[in-house]
């Protein structure tokens, strides 16, 4: 096992061996932070909204933040919490203190294998951003040694080159592939050394250094884009184009950004200490992630609005669209770059949380050695990662699920992507908020919540009722569209 597990927070395992811990609550805080806050937030939150109208979307989308995502949020810190392992084993050691039956474990062993497959794609994306840091380094340094450092990005270039290069990115698969490898190498490689040394090294450098270029570039948005436009959109809500399917996507991001149903915040949770306060950290989890999206759509929507790009760009927003204005803004070659280095950050803390999620179960369920669990299990994800990057040129007429109408469609980059965000993160929220609703020990649940009074009685509402209800539904529509009035 790499990496001495002296934190102070580490417990007595059944071997006798101490399990690895956070080394404080701080560090707890940054390391789950930086597991919400990713791609998620400022690739997929923009895009989405963009898309689906701003306002009315944002909106409900903190709806369902503060409603079911934040209860969820705290009931999974402390399944992990209570139970001390994987997301399997904590879940079915809460069902066991609570007289039920070990099967409960299965909803843990759904997000586990939900953590695995996000992996796959998830890579792929942040391979893109690897990229745009080669190609956004490479221009900045050539700005600067020509005297010109506040420069426009790629200034030679006129905006079709610049449309095309994601276009030629596709195409290229030794590119696409070694810039998959290079992002899973590293991802395996702070797993391999262990909670403290590698997981909570790694968020406290980054997750600060994130913030600070957040709170930077979205002033310099701010000062020389079209920020009060950029206001109006994501703010100024128009309820009529809140359809149920936008609902239903709103519903599915406020999942995936929040790490819900995929393992990562049972895992980091089976790390905290018994006397840290659960539920101001959670809430600091979810107000963070929840924040940075916003954040983020007011950094990247006054400069899509500054040069007159379409806000409904989709997945390609950031990527072909942001380049293009940095292309035409002062300064924008080195903004592009500490952009694109931001992006990096958030994308590598979370890889690195859904990466441990099933290295945990490996390590305790398996007992495999730690790098031997990260090294193997990286390695598989980046196997299939390598369909979802062919996904985008050679294998593009793959259709895994070609026999069902919802995947039919779906290469297999959006075909994991669809399982994994429609169905199985879904399923174990859904399981989760029933568990905790319903199912486990009231008393042993309040004692790890710490709530008393009016504060218990919402909280418990809120998942034994709202959450089931809310999730249920996303997923009924995420299955059955057509039972969406006009959806
Ligand atoms: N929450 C991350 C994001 O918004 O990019 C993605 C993610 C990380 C999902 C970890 C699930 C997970 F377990």
């Amino acid at each position: 096992m790499a990496g001495p597990a002296a934190a102070s927070t580490g417990s007595q395992t059944g071997e006798g061996q101490k399990r690895e811990g956070w080394s404080s609550r701080t560090a707890f805080v940054l390391a789950a932070v930086g597991a919400a806050v990713g791609l998620g937030n400022i690739w997929r939150f923009p895009t989405l909204a963009g898309e689906n109208g701003g306002g009315a979307f944002v909106l409900f989308y903190i709806g369902c933040v503060a409603l079911i995502g934040l209860p969820l949020v705290l009931s999974e810190v402390l399944i992990g919490r209570h139970g001390r392992s994987d997301a399997y084993g904590s879940a079915a050691k809460l069902a066991e203190d609570s007289g039920r039956s070990r099967a409960w474990g299965v909803f843990g062993g759904i997000s586990i294998l939900s953590a695995f497959l996000i992996l796959t794609f998830y890579s792929v994306v942040a391979g893109w951003v690897i990229y745009y840091i080669g190609v956004m380094g490479s221009d900045f340094l050539g700005a600067l040694f020509s005297g010109n450092p506040l420069a426009g990005a790629l200034a030679s270039e006129n905006p079709q080159d610049i449309m095309a290069r994601m276009t030629a990115l596709f195409a290229d698969v030794p590119l696409l592939l070694g810039m998959h490898t290079v992002f899973m190498l590293i991802t395996i490689w702070i797993v391999a050394r262990g909670v403290t040394d590698g997981i909570e090294k790694a968020a406290t450098y980054m997750m600060p250094t994130f913030f600070v270029l957040l709170v930077l570039i979205t002033v310099y948005s701010a000062f020389t884009g079209e920020f009060s436009q950029a206001l109006t959109f994501l703010f100024t809500p128009d309820f009529s184009k809140l359809t149920p399917a936008i609902m239903n996507a709103a519903l599915g991001q406020a999942l995936f950004s929040m790490s819900l149903g995929s393992a990562a915040l049972i895992t980091y949770g089976s790390y905290v200490s018994k006397d840290t306060n659960l539920p101001p950290t959670t809430v600091m989890i979810g107000f963070a992630d929840t924040t940075v999206a916003i954040i983020a759509g007011l950094m990247i929507f006054p400069i899509v609005f500054a040069v007159n790009l379409d806000v409904a760009a989709g997945p390609t927003l950031v990527f072909q669209s942001l380049p293009i204005a940095f292309h035409t803004m002062p300064g924008g070659s080195l903004v592009g770059l500490l952009f694109f280095i931001l992006i990096f950050f958030a994308a590598l803390t979370s890889s690195i949380s859904l990466l441990e999620a099933v290295v945990a179960w490996a390590k305790t369920q398996l007992g495999w050695s730690r790098s031997f669990a990260s090294w193997l299990i990286g390695g598989l994800i980046f196997l299939i990662g390598i369909a979802c990057a062919l996904s985008f040129n050679m294998w593009a007429d793959v259709r895994l699920l070609s026999f069902w109408p919802l995947f039919a469609d779906s290469n297999i980059f959006d075909t994991i992507d669809g399982v994994t965000g429609k169905i199985m993160l879904p399923v174990a929220a859904f399981l989760t908020a029933i568990f905790i609703g319903w199912r486990a020990d009231k008393q042993v649940v309040a004692a790890e919540t710490n709530l008393t009074g009016g504060m218990l009685v919402l909280w418990r509402f809120l998942i034994a009722w709202f959450a089931p209800i809310g999730v249920g539904a996303i997923l009924l529509f995420g299955l059955f569209p057509q039972l969406l009035p006009g959806g």
